[in-house]
């Protein structure tokens, strides 16, 4: 497995790849590495004759310092851990590489951005829409791959592929649990043994919210009451927002009549969770 830092060396590597006319999988990462990303490294190795994986902590996505400050690093067991699902290049720029002095250009998308996550961290889609484009443009995969834990951002990476005419294959894999329901993210290792038994509130939610769609409730109100009422229950939780949107455009909807998906962000102590499931 080769580890491949500067931008020209990838871009050599694809140019050789491409020659050989094999096919690319791409798993674009933040590093801090779990099974929910190990799961994306399995079907992309599976369905492709070369995996890539990048390991790059993207600074313009992140709204909040401190979020940025704390977010967890490990690049050598993360390489270890792209190695053991044998990839065939790890690409790990650093911020000088991808944003040198003088970058001023971003890629913006509105609408599915004004929703939910965007709506609450400014800025944070169009560092995600602006990396994602670049990584694509130096890695130029056949397919990408994407967790639906973070929901807004595979609804918006599918978007942008398709409005930017890009010859991409998005997938978006199941989210990858722990044994008792809380969703794998690498934020997790910042919640202590309580906050992490409080986090808990956040799928039982969501299990609520599918049992009731499932016998016929199709008023979101209602249905977003009970997620309300559980997650408030739970100590150290503070709600940013719990909302079920249009599947497709993520705007919200009252009445639960064609595929729908309910989503929550909430903050356990000093840490912010996502989680999603879809209804239909
Ligand atoms: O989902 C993530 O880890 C990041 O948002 C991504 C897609 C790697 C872009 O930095």
């Amino acid at each position: 497995m080769e580890v491949i830092t500067k931008i020209s060396e990838m871009q050599t590597m694809v140019f050789s790849i491409k020659d050989r006319k094999e096919s690319i999988g791409f798993v674009p990462t933040m590093g801090a590495l779990h099974e929910g990303h190990v799961s994306l490294m399995r079907s992309a190795r599976d369905e492709n004759d070369e995996l890539v994986v990048s390991i790059y902590l993207n600074p313009t996505q992140f709204d909040n310092k401190e979020d940025f400050d704390n977010y967890p690093g490990q690049l050598d067991k993360d390489i270890e851990i792209v190695e053991r699902e044998n990839a065939d290049v790890v690409f790990a720029p650093c911020t000088d590489e991808m944003y040198p002095e003088g970058f001023c250009t971003y890629v913006t998308q509105d609408k599915l951005t004004d929703t939910m996550c965007g709506r609450l961290r400014p800025g944070h889609f169009n560092g995600v829409t602006t990396i994602v484009t670049k990584l694509f443009n130096i890695v130029k995969p056949d397919k990408a791959y994407f967790g639906q834990k973070d929901y807004q951002q595979s609804v918006v990476v599918e978007k942008l592929v398709a409005d930017l005419n890009m010859e991409i294959d998005v997938k978006v894999l199941p989210t990858v649990r722990d044994e008792d329901g809380l969703a794998l993210s690498s934020r997790n290792k910042r919640l202590n043994p309580e906050e992490r038994r409080s986090a808990l509130c956040i799928y039982s939610s969501l299990l609520k919210a599918k049992s009731m769609f499932a016998s016929n409730v199709k008023d979101a109100k209602e249905i977003i009451e009970e997620m309300t009422s559980i997650i408030k229950k739970a100590k150290h939780t503070r709600t940013d927002y719990i909302s079920i949107v249009n599947a497709h455009t993520l705007e919200d909807v009252s009445l639960i009549n064609e595929k729908a998906v309910a989503a929550v962000a909430v903050w356990i102590g000093n840490t912010r969770l996502i989680d999603n499931i879809i209804l239909e």
